[in-house]
């Protein structure tokens, strides 16, 4: 396909996301119905298409309509690529531009400079003060293809020359002693022996950089109590010969871990959901959140949230820290973490929770900021009020 075939291709696609359709399935379905698209044109359309949503109210105002024609006119245009010659109507290509379409267009201002909706403009300022233009435009960019290197299977020099030796280039990062940024070969990951043996996962770097703070030691008996696919279970078990139970209240999510577990050379126990009970040494609680921290990799969320929703997520947060707290033991730990950017998913929900539970309190908190080296992600740990504490605040990213 030409550089302008792909274009209109992202076009059509975007167009049925406008409509309603999730872009994933936009994808599928165009792919499935355009046979002759390779693999590059496949990956070079899903890349305008998520460029395209992450952008979708700067680049509507520079392409002048919140159509997907008018998104790609808008990406060519702060991509500052000449707009006839992708725009030309020869080999597939989008028609040339109309007078009327030369003529719109306009920079974009405000929450749409900062490709967030209007009504939670003032609520990200609020909670990210002097650092929420950044974290904004941070989000407007793809997220790093990142891996954690297993250290129950190897280190990271070791996974480095592995992967290297299957064409995947990585080099370490500061953010986790464990994380490697993939620089080349992002799209073999999935099929690498590396990855297909264990030695290495997929994982954002906050990601990483959150296990590495929790209070972990051997010995423990840890629950991921909001487990999903595992990814934090995994990273904990990686380091620390710990006993781990994993739970979610879906229990489909958990379907991959038992492989995923074995693959990495590590031991999981599943526990049924709605249906735990015990003292836990410490409690890790990943919970449900507005994904804002995350939203470049997964960027309909950012469209898709409402604020009714939001409020519904800070119930659901405070409704599981309320049950989490009743499974630690004495003297452990509960730690809360998010992959938001939001106050109200954040400090606030821990502030609430300690008005809540006089009898706790905060011994760490940490916030990671979305940046080169991985996502936003928001990290409190709380004990007994009885327990010895240190206060640790940190900002990263
Ligand atoms: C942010 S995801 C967890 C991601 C996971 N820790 C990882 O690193 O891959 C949040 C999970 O919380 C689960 N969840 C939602 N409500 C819950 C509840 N009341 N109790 C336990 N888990 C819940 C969801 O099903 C979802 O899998």
């Amino acid at each position: 396909m030409t550089p302008g075939a792909r274009i209109q291709a992202a076009v059509e696609i975007l167009d049925r996301w406008l409509d309603g359709e999730a872009a994933e399935k936009a994808l599928t379905g165009w792919a499935r119905r355009s046979r002759f698209a390779g693999s590059k044109d496949r990956a070079a359309i899903r890349d305008h298409v998520f460029d395209a949503i992450r952008c979708k109210r700067s680049y509507a105002a520079l392409g002048g309509a919140m159509t997907g024609r008018g998104l790609m006119i808008g990406l060519v245009r702060a991509q500052e690529i000449e707009v006839s010659e992708l725009f030309s109507g020869q080999g597939h290509a989008p028609e040339p531009l109309s007078d009327a379409e030369m003529a719109a267009g306009e920079a974009p201002q405000g929450a749409a400079a900062l490709d967030l909706p209007d009504w939670l403009e003032p609520i990200w300022r609020d909670s990210l003060d002097e650092r929420a233009e950044a974290a904004a435009l941070a989000q407007r960019s793809r997220a790093p293809v990142m891996l954690r290197a297993n250290l129950r299977k190897t280190d990271l020099d070791q996974a480095r020359t592995a992967l290297s030796g299957e064409g995947i280039e990585t080099r370490p990062v500061e953010i986790s002693d464990t994380a490697l940024l993939v620089e080349t070969g992002a799209r073999k990951v999935a099929l690498s022996q590396a990855f297909q043996t264990g030695l290495v996962e997929l994982q954002d770097g906050a990601s990483q950089a959150v296990v590495d703070a929790l209070p972990l030691t051997d010995g423990m008996r840890v629950l991921d109590y909001c487990a999903g696919g595992g990814g934090k279970t995994l990273a904990m078990a990686g380091r620390a010969d710990a006993r781990f139970y994993a739970h979610d209240v879906n229990e489909g999510r958990l379907r991959d871990l038992p492989d995923r577990a074995a693959r990495a050379g590590v031991e999981v126990t599943l526990l049924p959901a709605g249906d735990v009970q015990g003292d836990f040494d410490l409690v890790l609680c990943d919970a449900p959140c507005s994904g804002s921290g995350s939203w470049r990799r997964a960027p309909d969320g950012k469209w898709r949230l409402s604020a009714g929703q939001l409020q519904h997520l800070t119930e659901l947060q405070r409704d599981i820290l309320d049950q989490a707290a009743g499974l630690v033991a004495a003297n452990g730990v509960l730690a809360y973490a998010t992959c938001s950017l939001l106050a109200d998913e954040n400090d606030n929900q821990i502030a609430a929770f300690l008005a809540r539970h006089p009898g706790w309190t905060e011994t760490q908190l940490q916030h990671w900021l979305p940046g080169p080296q991985g996502d936003g992600f928001f990290l409190s740990c709380l004990i007994r009020a009885d327990s010895d504490a240190t206060i640790d605040r940190n900002f990263s990213g």
